[in-house]
């Protein structure tokens, strides 16, 4: 297991997205059709003002990150992703407690997602972070399959046992 003081987060850069899409094709984007979060798409978030793209890393590899977009009341983590290897080592909460506390000081009260309704390990994890069921959104992904919404408050930060 990597030790959290190991695990270093940073805003992702340009030359980040080709990795950050493959993550995402291989480890969220996996069975469905096509590639929606590819190369282009994910520089261009990186370059958007409202969003924000993060990655964590260990010894300077790129081991996650997480894509949010920042509107007026909520914010929408619309990817997280963390390695197979580096997995259950407190990386994905780390990388949402630190969107969070963005979220809390642009003055977000909510934070908003969808996962593929059969994804029980990512649901598991959004459990643990306090997030709650919000409603099944049929068709969600290419018309192929039902996501989960899921939400909860921003909150204030709390001393973690990751850190
Ligand atoms: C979901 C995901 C981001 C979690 O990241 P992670 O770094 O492994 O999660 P953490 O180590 O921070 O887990 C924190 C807690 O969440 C819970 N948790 C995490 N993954 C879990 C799983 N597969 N099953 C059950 N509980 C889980 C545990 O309580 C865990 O604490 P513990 O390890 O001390 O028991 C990661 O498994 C992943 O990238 N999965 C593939 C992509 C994906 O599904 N993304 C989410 C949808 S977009």
């Amino acid at each position: 297991m990597t030790a959290p003081a190991a695990i270093r987060l940073r805003l992702a850069r340009p030359g980040d997205a080709y990795e950050i899409a493959l993550m995402s094709r291989y480890l969220v984007e996996i069975g469905l059709r096509g590639w929606f979060w590819h190369p282009e798409r994910v520089a261009k978030a990186i370059h958007l003002r409202d969003t924000c793209v993060v990655v964590a890393e260990v010894k300077k590899r790129i081991t996650g990150f997480a894509i949010a977009e920042f509107g007026d009341t909520k914010m929408h983590l619309s990817l997280l992703a963390v390695k197979a290897t580096h997995q259950r080592c407190g990386i994905g909460r780390l990388l949402v407690d630190w969107l969070e506390q963005s979220a809390l000081t642009a003055g977000i009260t909510l934070i908003e997602l969808e996962l593929r309704a059969n994804n029980f390990g990512a649901r598991c994890f959004y459990h643990t972070l306090g997030f709650q069921e919000v409603r099944y959104v049929p068709d969600y992904y290419r018309g192929q399959e039902t996501a989960l919404r899921m939400a909860r408050g921003v909150r204030h930060a709390q001393p973690s046992n990751a850190s």
